[in-house]
């Protein structure tokens, strides 16, 4: 009672300035609290772990499973990738076996790469032989996979259907015509977007949508995950999220909470309007993402989310399998 009454006398400035340190030092410990955590659990120390080893093996097929679906596929691509994508495979089942599914995909793809050199007659480095070679000493059960090939008319033909049918027919897609996407269409699709829920409605969400090819290249250049396809996008959209709209320490990350929720209903959005899309990475250093602020103009107070690289696909093109994980392998249903 008398604490409340002492705070209606107090000025609004001065209120500030008491609360202002206690802010800074309270974000402080929040930050070097995630600090800690990310230290410890993420890959960033020598020591492994089966995840964190099958997080490094993920990251490594999937380029090679890029590479397997790229408009034009560079005989000889990934070879270092390749080279430690073996080894990994080999210390993961030296040390925990073969029992993870992620890890049976990675040699899949492995085969499937030595498959691809075999029918275009190009004869690989020696090193990645011998590394394959110790792959296929033991893997003559496995099968090699086969990245997805579509015709454009397979690929939307889910676009009015069942959400079920609909969201599983949705990819990545790194090919795409000269054709022009008009802006009217990736309007429709950013309209459809606004449905994304917020937290407490705030809809931190913004894009920039970029048409300039050279401009579009300068950012892409700089993004730097785009290779063998970026050049052919037609629009790119970039989303950041406001960060104005939030405050406090628990608020901290919720303009990424609230921009991947956005992203991930405008990818939707622009499969439903039929314009093929590949979300890429804005999780940079602060010199990238200096770099990204200048040549892409965004304001100050906005973070980067992800841009999304939108174009129009040919009649035929390939897609990475990304293999998923069984239901019960990433969900706790809880008594
Ligand atoms: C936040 C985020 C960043 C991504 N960055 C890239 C990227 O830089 N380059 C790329 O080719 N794909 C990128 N992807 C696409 C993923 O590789 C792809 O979503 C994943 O393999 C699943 O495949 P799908 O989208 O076909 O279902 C990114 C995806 C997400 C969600």
């Amino acid at each position: 009672m008398f604490y409340n009454k002492i705070k209606t006398l107090v000025p609004q400035n001065l209120k500030a300035f008491i609360r202002n340190p206690l802010l800074n030092t309270k974000l402080k410990r929040a930050y070097r609290y995630d600090y800690q955590k990310y230290l410890k659990f993420g890959r960033n120390r020598f020591e492994s772990s089966p995840v964190k080893l099958i997080g490094q093996i993920i990251l490594l097929y999937h380029v090679i499973e890029k590479g397997l679906t790229m408009p034009e596929t560079r005989l000889g691509f990934g070879k270092q990738r390749i080279i430690r994508l073996c080894d990994l495979c080999l210390k993961y089942r030296d040390k925990y076996g073969l029992d993870d599914d992620q890890v049976t995909h990675a040699i899949q793809v492995i085969l499937e790469y030595n498959d691809f050199h075999k029918r275009n007659n190009f004869k690989l480095d020696k090193s990645v032989i011998e590394c394959i070679d110790h792959i296929l000493d033991f893997a003559n059960q496995i099968e090699p996979s086969q990245q997805i090939e579509v015709t454009r008319e397979d690929y939307f033909k889910h676009t009015f259907d069942s959400f079920q049918l609909f969201s599983n027919s949705r990819s990545s897609i790194r090919n795409f015509t000269q054709q022009n996407i008009p802006i009217e269409e990736l309007e429709q699709a950013l309209e459809l977007a606004r449905n994304t829920p917020s937290a407490c409605n705030r809809q931190s969400w913004r894009t920039y949508i970029f048409s300039d090819h050279e401009r579009i290249k300068r950012i892409l250049d700089a993004q730097g995950g785009n290779n063998g396809f970026g050049h052919l996008t037609n629009k790119l959209i970039v989303i950041t999220g406001e960060m104005g709209l939030f405050g406090g320490i628990a608020e901290r990350y919720q303009v990424y909470i609230d921009g991947g929720m956005y992203a991930m209903n405008l990818l939707y959005a622009l499969h439903y309007n039929q314009i093929a899309a590949c979300i890429l990475n804005c999780s940079h250093t602060p010199e990238k993402d200096e770099l990204l602020r200048n040549i892409c103009g965004i304001k100050d107070s906005e973070n980067f989310i992800a841009m999304i690289a939108c174009g129009i696909p040919p009649e035929r093109f390939k897609i990475a399998i990304s293999r998923r994980y069984e239901r019960s392998d990433t969900n706790n249903i809880i008594d």
